[in-house]
């Protein structure tokens, strides 16, 4: 049995086959109607989203199979002070997979931990978000015949946006790729998806704050919102929100076969006079979406019927224990019951990374 938490858990030969299937589910649909017969997804959203949990039904509904489940933290026992554990334990008695978003960084891994079925990581914070990743890979895949090569613009809030995150996760295991990380300086990629994803796969990358300099330089433009709901200080996002707002006089210096992403919602950051353009992708993305989880749905449900046993996905890993939490205050761990803090070594010098967050260390 497997889960998908963070887009590295598909290889690279898993995203081509998904992204073959998926296009096949999009031109045979019927072929699929009754894959899932019998079959129920269970989707645990404790955060807000529409494309995510209506495609991820959408996906369900269309293989044929059933979904229950809850949007919104206070609709289910998590308001009652219930742990992602204890739910995946209970939600593994009444579905055969889970789709799950929530605030928590990490709180998907040890949801896949505990229960007995394959877990859908929808999100969990600023961490990951691999489905969003397949939908816009699907795109790319689509709209530019592959992943090699392309210099790629990720403009907006680089620091609290998870898709961005998971998208370079993804694209560090292709040639050729080119990053313009386009940001005011308060919201640059943090340190440690450079550390972690960046540098150890030598991805050539720039920092810039001009949308208007990178423009002539891209082949995708992938921008982004500013993360509003995970602002400490909301003065500073009023400050920040306008800073980068896409219009067709920007378009001009870009590239004829340049494609505009964007994982929605938007909030200001493109002009609705660029949806008329050709190179806008980002609806496309959000069909692409579920096709892509379609795909993933048949593959999770399939390895979990060839092999019912839960891997560990830990085995092996040597991760190190210790009696120090993590510091980051929205690790899963900072609120689940007797989860041991547990931390990868990330380089010789002794630095240390949560196992669940990927993002605290041991706080001292
Ligand atoms: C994104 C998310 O939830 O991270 N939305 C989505 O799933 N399509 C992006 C965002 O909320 O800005």
């Amino acid at each position: 049995m497997r889960s998908v938490i963070d887009i590295v858990d598909l290889s690279v030969e898993e995203i081509e086959a998904l992204c073959k299937k998926a296009i096949d589910i999009s031109e045979n649909p019927e072929k699929y109607s009754e894959a899932c017969k019998g079959k129920k997804l269970a989707t645990l959203f404790y955060e807000p989203s529409t494309r995510t949990r209506l495609s991820f039904t959408a996906a369900m509904m269309e293989l044929g199979g059933n979904v229950l489940g809850f949007a919104g933290a206070s609709n289910s026992s998590a308001a009652k002070g219930e742990s992602f554990a204890d739910t995946a334990k209970t939600v593994s008695c009444y579905a055969d997979i889970i789709a799950m978003r929530t605030t928590q960084e990490g709180a998907a891994l040890v949801a896949s931990r505990a229960g007995a079925i394959p877990v859908i990581n929808a999100g969990d914070g600023r961490h990951c978000h691999p489905t969003q990743t397949m939908a816009d890979l699907l795109t790319i895949y689509k709209e530019k015949g592959g992943f090699d090569n392309l210099t790629v613009g990720f403009c907006g809030d680089l620091k609290l946006g998870r898709t961005v995150h998971s998208l370079l996760a993804a694209l560090s295991r292709y040639k050729n790729i080119k990053v313009v990380l386009i940001s005011p300086k308060e919201l640059k990629l943090p340190d440690y998806v450079k550390e972690d994803i960046l540098e150890p796969n030598h991805m050539e990358y720039v920092e810039t704050t001009s949308l208007e300099e990178a423009m002539p330089s891209l082949d995708v433009l992938y921008m982004t919102r500013i993360q509003r709901e995970r602002f400490d200080d909301l003065a500073e996002y009023e400050r920040l929100k306008d800073n980068y707002i896409l219009t067709v006089d920007k378009l001009a210096a870009a590239k004829k076969d340049m494609i505009i992403m964007h994982p929605l919602p938007r909030v200001n950051e493109i002009s609705v006079k660029v949806d008329d353009d050709p190179r806008a992708c980002y609806f496309k993305q959000c069909l692409n979406g579920k096709y892509m989880r379609m795909a993933l749905i048949l593959m999770l449900l399939d390895i979990a019927k060839k092999n019912p046993v839960k891997e560990d996905v830990f085995a092996g890993k040597g991760y190190i224990h210790s009696e120090h939490k993590c510091n980051n205050p929205k690790c899963v761990s900072a609120g689940e019951q007797e989860l041991e803090p547990l931390y990868k070594k990330i380089d010789d010098e002794g630095h240390m990374r949560c196992v669940y967050c990927d993002i605290g260390e041991p706080s001292k």
